[in-house]
């Protein structure tokens, strides 16, 4: 995995034409439940595999999160491509910083600059609400290169991803 970060720029006001590009709020369930499902179509060719969908008040809760920014751009009704932000509170520096959790546009779509729409509606919130650093973890080398196209750097030295899943003990 590959750490990188940048400081953006004010640019990227959403001026779509036939892509729309908004957030995600309330009674956007059926999107995030498409997603879910359809998560193959979203990532890279050969890798995901649908998802668990959200119980309704979890999904709910999701989607009135302020700390969570749920980009979609949508074309002929369709939904083509999302971005996935976490807005991270720091205790120093700034006030906050985004990690960028997650971006997929439909593996029939990509290379018509969906992305970059997707990634122009983030830098213009970070403008909108003076947050100056984005991060991800690009895992892929398509991924590392499109980021750097959008302005991203790659951080030195590079950190290393580590998690962890616990096993929910089994209630009888
Ligand atoms: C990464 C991804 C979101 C890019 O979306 P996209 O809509 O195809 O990107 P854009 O068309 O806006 O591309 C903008 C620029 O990024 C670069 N770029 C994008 N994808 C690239 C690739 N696979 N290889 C090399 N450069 C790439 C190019 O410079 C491109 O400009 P160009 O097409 O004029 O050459 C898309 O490929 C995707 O969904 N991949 C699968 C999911 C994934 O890897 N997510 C990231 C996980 S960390």
């Amino acid at each position: 995995m590959e750490a990188q970060r940048v400081t953006v720029a004010r640019d990227g006001k959403d001026v779509s034409g036939q892509v729309m590009v908004r957030l995600l709020g309330p009674g956007d369930r059926p999107i995030l439940e498409l997603l879910a499902l359809h998560n193959a179509a979203f990532d890279v060719d050969g890798r995901g595999a649908p998802q668990r969908v959200l119980k309704p008040a979890a999904a709910e809760a999701y989607l009135a999160d302020p700390a969570i920014l749920h980009w979609v751009a949508e074309q002929d009704g369709e939904v083509v491509g999302d971005l996935v932000c976490h807005v991270q509170r720091l205790s120093a520096q700034d006030q906050f910083e985004l990690m960028l959790y997650d971006i997929g546009v439909r593996a029939t779509h990509r290379r018509r600059g969906i992305g970059r729409r997707l990634v122009a509606a983030m830098n213009a919130w970070m403008a909108d609400h003076r947050v100056t650093t984005v991060w991800v973890l690009a895992d892929n080398p398509g991924a590392e290169r499109f980021y750097g196209a959008c302005g991203f750097q790659r951080d030195e030295p590079q950190p290393v991803a580590m998690s962890r899943t616990t096993v929910p003990a089994v209630t009888p």
